[in-house]
């Protein structure tokens, strides 16, 4: 049986040129090094500049997964940006992005859904691209995190950084089963009941202002094993494949306990987990991209594997994905 599949055709990513280490931190609020490595593993992020809106960072990336696609910014005919710190409440930062890059008009919006963003938004382009109506969709998780702290908060400010990362989905035609190219499963979930766990203090129709992150980081921790393990359990099964096939495991960038949580629950070999944690710290919705970027130009991923990518985040939202590389 023949079948149209969203296929990732290009990776692409960017980061800030200004790294922040841990002891950096350290002479703003009363943290260490060790304490930061010990309970995230993260040793450093980077940070935008003050002029460098999220809208640089995801031009950038997408620049680069169509470069690696082989396409050219005049193919786009759809942007979905998954961002948490907009450059403004509107226009979509993807509008933006579609201008910066020289994109036609096309379809282009943004998503929200946190840490969880680009998984949801890989599975909103799958839509348009399977059912014909995209054929060059870029995909873009990119976050300025970094402006969302409150920096006298040692419990959330050493956590998060800046970044943005790009997948080029393009259609191909595959024959129904897991051996094709693209897009196999999806689980996307949310726990509206769970707001005050992680949020952000600040909006346009509450305080008018931007806000910043507050996080009950060990009870949202609690959550995020189980819920990761159940979701991507429900992407293999929706996907038909099992977790002992899977190559490569792409997660979320949160917290390297939790990476190395969900992989024991599920018995996942440690050797096929991708960790850019102790590098960029977390990205929220640029961190996957990110990690999956990095894994591709060290030549552990490769075309043909078959990847797992999952995330949670505010919402909560979690959610996972199984592709065909
Ligand atoms: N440096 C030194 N001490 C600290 C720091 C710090 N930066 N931060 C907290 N502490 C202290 C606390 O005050 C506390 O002290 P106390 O015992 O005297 O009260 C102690 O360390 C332990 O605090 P916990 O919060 O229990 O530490 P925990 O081991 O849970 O680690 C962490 C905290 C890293 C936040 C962890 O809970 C975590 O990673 N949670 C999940 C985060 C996550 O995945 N978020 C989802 C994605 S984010 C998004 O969607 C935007």
């Amino acid at each position: 049986m023949s079948v149209i599949r969203s296929a990732v055709t290009g990776v692409g990513s960017y980061l800030p040129e200004q790294i922040v280490t841990n002891d950096d931190l350290s002479k703003i609020v009363d943290t260490s090094d060790e304490w930061i490595i010990e309970r995230t593993g993260i040793r450093q992020r980077h940070k935008a500049r003050d002029d460098q809106p999220t809208s640089d960072l995801a031009t950038e990336a997408a620049r680069r997964a169509l470069v690696d696609a082989g396409r050219d910014p005049s193919e786009v005919d759809l942007i979905v940006v998954a961002t948490t710190t907009p450059d403004m409440t509107f226009p979509a930062t993807a509008s933006i992005v579609q201008r910066k890059l020289g994109a036609p008009t096309c379809i282009a919006f943004d998503v929200q859904a946190v840490c969880s963003g680009f998984v949801y938004a890989l599975s909103v382009a799958d839509g348009f691209v399977a059912r014909g109506h995209a054929k060059c969709a870029l995909v873009i998780g990119a976050e300025e995190m970094t402006r969302l702290m409150d920096w006298t908060d040692r419990t959330t400010c050493v956590l998060f950084g800046d970044g943005a990362g790009a997948f080029v989905v393009e259609p191909r035609e595959g024959q129904g089963t897991t051996a094709d190219q693209g897009v196999l499963g999806f689980a996307l979930r949310s726990d509206g009941t769970k707001t005050d766990l992680l949020y952000v203090d600040g909006g346009p129709s509450s305080t008018g202002t931007v806000g910043h992150l507050r996080m009950a980081g060990n009870q949202v921790f609690r959550h995020a094993v189980v819920n990761i393990a159940e979701a991507i359990t429900a992407a293999c099964d929706k996907a038909g494949v099992s977790v002992p096939e899977v190559d490569w495991f792409v997660p979320h960038q949160a917290n390297q306990r939790i990476i190395k949580g969900v992989g024991d629950r599920l018995g996942l070999d440690e050797e096929k987990v991708i960790s850019t944690v102790s590098m960029h710290a977390n990205t929220s919705a640029a961190s996957i991209p990110l990690a999956m970027d990095a894994a591709i130009q060290d030549g552990r991923i490769k075309r043909g594997d078959l990847i797992l990518l999952e995330a949670m985040g505010g919402g909560l939202t979690w959610g996972a994905c199984a592709f065909r590389f």
